[in-house]
């Protein structure tokens, strides 16, 4: 399928897929969210980016871990998702997952760091979005800091204030109201 599914078909291949009431919910939050980011952003291709950021966690069905990206970008292909699509779901991981994070963490090794615009909102989207509540830039990072995970943390950094330059705001504006 080339085609983008709608809003009502991404919903209706996570139910397929058998994803909890949480899953649509947490989805839907971070798709409302990923389109205000993407509405501040030119050239950016909003129904990539509902679509994108409704199955991000397509994967979670399946496993809870650090690898649900990946499997659900698997899961994508294997529903002949377009391929702008499975990219965005296998990395939407934080601020991304480089090859020396995949190998420390024993996943199948890869970049799995954002490439397009749209794999980097709906992977922030999700950064800012704890279940269906949106939470500040430092709240998302406090953990991280927390388990001196400052690399990982930089990265978030790095991603968020590059998005909010493209957006012309600081995107932390966004999850305060
Ligand atoms: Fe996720």
């Amino acid at each position: 399928m080339d085609a983008i599914p709608t809003h009502e078909e991404c919903i209706q291949i996570l139910k397929d897929a058998g994803a909890p009431q949480e899953l649509i919910d947490h989805a839907e939050a971070v798709a409302k969210l990923a389109l205000e980011i993407a509405e501040l952003i030119v050239e950016t291709n909003h129904d990539l980016v509902e679509a994108g950021a409704l199955l991000h966690d397509l994967g979670r069905i399946k496993s809870h871990g650090i690898d649900h990206g990946i499997i659900g970008g698997e899961m994508a292909k294997e529903l002949e998702l377009p391929e702008s699509l499975q990219n965005i779901i296998t990395n939407h991981i934080g601020a991304g997952l480089t090859e020396d994070d995949a190998k420390e963490l024993g996943i199948t090794p890869g970049n799995y760091i954002p490439q397009s615009i749209e794999e980097k909102i709906v992977a922030h989207a999700d950064n800012l979005i704890d279940d269906t509540e949106r939470i500040g830039i430092e709240e998302y990072i406090r953990k991280f800091i927390d388990e001196e995970q400052y690399k990982v943390a930089r990265r978030v950094i790095n991603l968020h204030n590059k998005l909010s330059e493209l957006a012309g705001m600081d995107l932390d504006e966004l999850t305060k109201s």
